[in-house]
């Protein structure tokens, strides 16, 4: 049975929620789930912003089909090309093979990379700043290249003010009927995942990110409508504010983000008790992430959000402990940059793990390393109780400053 909501005039929500998905992308943790968004303007022409993923294609020919009521289908817009947006193109050609594919022309490369379909005769490309007339409304196209994919677009209706954004401003997490941000308690149940999908999935784009802000920062936007996560019609302004900071590698708070790595406890005894030292001397925020049980895409985020950061990683096989050096090689990867460093190092023999840390730490943009460092053999002892006294010290004064 369909499910829509009215977003504003003559503009529908027909998307779906899956909450069976365990891994997004085969990769990220989706706890509650993933909503896919797509968008219908029922105006004299009538236009699909994007489509669904096939895991809930049944449901969401159900909600065009419903929001149509008989009517046939004028134009799809693709604003992205990545297949839980575009799984079911070929459904929708099916019903409605006069519909036009509105895309460019990276779009059509890759309708032909992934499918084998025949949309020839329905495309209709569209360039940076183009417009499409459908009655009372009127549709304007960006180009926004890597913000994910090189293929991406937004749209944004002159008419609604309703700015279409691709993945730009998505989150995991599903709708449970809140469908606007409004509805939710944003900075509680989505803030956190919002920043968690940000930065894994569009992180290492940000000079793009920050391009298209830029670009469209003379719209007035009265609604932004991602492909994934709730819609926002009111105080715009958070979200557009997150987003310019995660661009930038800007954190969004002083605070110290622990990534360890221990076998045995030793390293962990090190890291607890310089988080105890922190928030002695007054740090309100730490946050501490053994990287063998939690997922790196958390440790990733949180790395997002805070200015100062702890790396403390055992040596083993004459390297990084492996599932740390990834979280490493991740933000690396991620052009994660801007932050303070401080590095613990542990080994029984051979002690390679710190210098190893530290050379990552330094192939990244503007990263400062903090000069105290921890070395400890095997198990802490009181030289290394010293050491990790001299470290939140500095800490400390780093933040202050
Ligand atoms: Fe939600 Fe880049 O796809």
């Amino acid at each position: 049975m369909h499910n829509t909501r009215l977003i504003c005039e003559n503009t529908y929500w027909v998307g779906a929620n899956d909450l069976r998905l365990s891994l997004f992308e085969n990769i990220f943790p989706i706890p509650a789930g993933i909503a896919y968004n797509s968008y219908l303007i029922t105006d004299e022409k009538t236009v699909l912003l994007d489509t669904v993923d096939s895991s809930v294609g049944e449901r969401y020919i159900e909600n065009v089909k419903h929001v149509l009521n008989g009517r046939t289908l004028d134009y799809l817009i693709i604003n992205h090309m990545e297949p839980d947006h575009c799984a079911t193109i070929e459904q929708i050609l099916l019903l409605y093979p006069n519909v036009k594919l509105i895309c460019n022309t990276k779009t059509v490369a890759m309708i032909k990379q992934f499918y084998n379909f025949n949309a020839e005769k329905n495309i209709q490309i569209v360039k940076e700043g183009d417009t499409l007339k459908t009655g009372k409304h009127e549709l304007a196209f960006y180009l926004a290249p890597m913000v994910h994919w090189p293929e991406v677009m937004v749209t944004y209706d002159i008419f609604t003010k309703a700015l279409y954004t691709a993945d730009a401003f998505g989150t995991f997490g599903s709708h449970e009927g809140k469908l606007f941000a409004d509805e939710t308690n944003y900075s509680d149940e989505f803030l956190n995942e919002a920043r968690r999908y940000y930065t894994n999935i569009v992180g290492k784009y940000g000079v793009q990110v920050s391009a298209l802000l830029k670009k469209l920062s003379d719209l007035q936007v009265d609604f932004i409508c991602p492909l994934h996560g709730p819609v926002w019609r009111e105080n715009i302004t958070f979200i557009l504010d997150k987003y310019s900071k995660w661009a930038k590698y800007e954190p969004e708070e002083k605070g110290v983000v622990i990534a360890y790595a221990s076998i045995y406890g030793n390293t962990e005894n090190a890291v607890q008790i310089l988080a105890s030292k922190l928030v002695e001397k007054g740090v309100k925020s730490v946050n501490l992430y053994d990287v063998s049980s939690v997922d790196e895409s958390y440790i990733i985020s949180q790395a997002f959000k805070y200015s100062h950061l702890v790396f403390a990683s055992v040596t083993y096989n004459s390297a990084i402990f492996p599932k740390l050096e990834h979280v490493l090689n991740e933000l690396k990867h991620h052009n994660f940059q801007n932050r303070t460093v401080s590095i613990i190092e542990n080994g029984s023999w051979g002690i390679l793990s710190g210098k190893l840390m530290t050379e990552i730490i330094q192939s990244m943009k503007n990263m400062t390393l903090l000069e105290a460092k921890v070395k400890i053999l095997s198990s802490v002892k009181e030289e290394n109780y010293e050491q990790i006294e001299n470290m939140a010290n500095e800490i400390v004064n780093s933040i202050k400053n």
